[in-house]
């Protein structure tokens, strides 16, 4: 989950390396560092505990040469503690090699023994380090940098992305990747390497994906990609679609608060083009009618945010559909035997694309037969190219590391994938698709006019309840996972104690959390859509109020039943049933992030967390 910068050209490198680490910072805040190769063809390196912020202060205090062709790192965490020693870069062979990695190395402790014993010494606690020093025996064993980083990979399990370069080869970076993310950036008379798009996205929006177990070699002239055993591969050439201005904070005092304000452009890009006069046709699927005729399950997986908005999807899936759909957190999914074949189609959802326990149990999926189709937001990323087929959520970088514009871009895609296939399969006709894609282009306009009518109200609500010490959410069939979703927003952020429950539950066991003051939000359903549903909540609303609970209900304009038992009552617009939980979780993102802004902590980058978690 570290974000990864690499540059080669005529232009200084320093500048441009730290503001590719700035744009990729979400990834890992634990500390920063770079290296650089100077005019006088030195390798110089300097890396700081800590935030970006404290490298950049460092830097201006005490400025290190420059040079052309330079490697930059921001860590998140795994072997050894957040110190300047564990920072990357790790240099090696006399100070002349620089590395850096993203992933974990399993068998490090294996080769740090065969090093050790050889008389080599470390100064880190870092898997990493390992790779550093292994790379410089195997290059003074050689004097060939790619042979000697082939023999490196070819010595290395796990998960991992490694950029180096050495002195005596100025203009040249190379890199590899397995199971963790690398892209090209290709420029003219200059090429970058980054974890992600975002690193170079201000200077290109040329792009090359790199495929899994795959070395490339970057220098002003050109870009050489190969497999680990050196054999020349194709790669796939893609524009980039997001400009840089998408990736900066654009005026709001967060990444957060921006991508909140974006929750209705992220479901209208994501349905631009997909819907022509009430028929939906997402192009990304021609070709593969075949493929959805011949589905008899579906199995959707996912992880935190991404896993709750495939529970929301899942609704729509069977409805639209009529086939069965389980909903499973993909790192459950991947260490138990399910029952998979050819006729079950596998949907994973990430907005990185990067998630690794979500990308081990897709390639689970794949190996135990199944089709495979994954919903993700990052062009170029793992999750997709190793996926039967695609759709695209048109969100936009999402830099917070809490998902939020990314929520809402899913549950759209997952309602256009269950109108697309249940179409196809005849489950559902011509004139209930028209209107249901009405009701989805009717989405954007509503959460505009929560953000616009509500948004202060919320903010100054939440901004009173900052010193709360625990928050209860229920909400009951599309309402739970909305719930859910509330509960992991607020205690990311805020670090205050929440849970979600679906409200039915209640009386099995979490009403006995309930005592005087106790705050609960309730998602009230709609009475249009189900009058029982809606009589069934407010019962539960009944229930916890007669035991001292503080009620704030999430409930429909008009519904007047919730009023004599709410003490706060946050307004949505009117919607169909399945299209609630898109609104309703807009309040409680606003919620979220106004008791975090109260509370003065960094909504964007809060502690122990990374935006992409690309370890098991
Ligand atoms: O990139 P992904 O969508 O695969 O990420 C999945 C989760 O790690 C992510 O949604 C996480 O739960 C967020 N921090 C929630 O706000």
């Amino acid at each position: 989950m570290c974000g990864i910068v690499g540059y080669v050209g005529p232009r200084d490198s320093q500048s441009i390396l730290l503001s590719g680490l700035a744009r990729l910072e979400y990834r890992g805040y634990d500390s920063a560092g770079i290296a650089v190769i100077d005019g006088e063809g030195d390798l110089e390196m300097r890396k700081r505990a800590g935030k970006l912020s404290v490298l950049r202060d460092d830097l201006a205090a005490h400025p290190m040469p420059d040079g052309t062709t330079g490697i930059g790192h921001t860590r998140w965490a795994t072997h050894g503690g957040p110190t300047d020693g564990n920072a990357h870069p790790h240099l090696a062979d006399d100070d002349r090699l620089a590395l850096i990695h993203n992933g974990i190395i399993e068998n490090f402790a294996e080769i740090k023994a065969e090093l050790l014993a050889e008389g080599f010494t470390f100064r880190s606690e870092t898997d990493t380090e390992v790779a550093a020093v292994l790379l410089g025996r195997e290059y003074r064993a050689t004097g060939d940098l790619l042979a000697a980083f082939r023999a490196v990979v070819a010595r290395l399990e796990g998960a991992f992305t490694l950029l180096a370069m050495h002195q005596d080869h100025p203009g040249l970076v190379v890199g590899a990747r397995r199971n963790s993310p690398l892209v090209i950036g290709l420029g003219e008379g200059e090429n970058f390497l980054g974890s992600d798009v975002a690193a170079f996205v201000e200077h290109t929006r040329k792009a090359l994906a790199i495929g899994q177990d795959q070395i490339v070699a970057i220098t002003p002239a050109g870009v050489q990609v190969t497999d680990f055993d050196g054999a020349p591969v194709e790669v796939e050439p893609f524009e980039v679609m997001w400009d840089a201005a998408a990736a900066d904070k654009g005026g709001w005092p967060s990444f957060m608060a921006k991508e909140v304000s974006e929750e209705p452009e992220a479901v209208a890009n994501t349905l631009r083009g997909r819907i022509h006069d009430g028929v939906v046709s997402i192009p990304e699927l021609d070709g593969l009618d075949d493929l959805f005729r011949g589905i008899d399950r579906i199995i959707v997986i996912a992880c935190g945010t991404a896993a709750y908005a495939g529970m929301v999807g899942k609704y729509a899936l069977e409805q639209w559909t009529r086939l069965p759909v389980d909903v499973e957190l993909a790192h459950e999914f991947r260490y138990r035997d399910p029952v998979i074949g050819p006729s079950t189609l596998v949907v994973s959802i990430s907005q990185s694309g990067e998630t690794m326990d979500t990308l081990m149990a897709v390639k689970f999926a794949r190996e135990a037969g199944a089709k495979t189709l994954s919903i993700c937001n990052t062009q170029g990323a793992t999750i997709p190219r190793e996926s039967d087929a695609i759709v695209y959520t048109h969100a936009g970088p999402e830099v917070a590391v809490a998902s939020t514009k990314a929520f809402v871009a899913q549950i759209t895609a997952l309602y256009l994938l269950a109108l697309h296939v249940g179409r196809l399969r005849g489950a559902v006709s011509a004139s209930a698709v028209e209107e249901l894609a009405r009701e989805l282009e009717a989405v954007p306009s509503k959460i505009t006019w929560i953000l616009e009518n509500d948004r202060a109200r919320i903010e100054e609500f939440a901004a009173w309840m900052a010193d709360t010490r625990s928050v209860l959410f229920l909400g009951r069939h599309v309402g739970y996972p909305i719930a859910l979703e509330g509960a992991l927003k607020l205690k990311e952020i805020t670090y205050i104690h929440a849970e979600g429950f679906a409200a039915g539950e209640l009386k099995h066991g979490p009403i006995a959390l309930i005592e005087p003051g106790q705050p609960v939000f309730v998602i009230v359903p709609s009475p249009r859509a189900s009058a029982l549903l809606h009589a069934k909540v407010v019962s539960n609303i009944q229930e916890i109020r007669a035991r001292g609970a503080r009620v704030i209900a999430v409930a429909e304009e008009g519904d007047a039943a919730v009023l004599p038992f709410a003490d706060e009552v946050l307004r949505i617009p009117l919607a169909g049933p399945l299209f609630e939980p898109l609104l309703a979780v807009v309040p409680l993102h606003i919620f979220a992030m106004g008791l975090a802004g109260a509370k003065g902590l960094d909504v964007d980058q809060p502690r122990n967390l990374a935006k992409s978690v690309t370890v098991e």
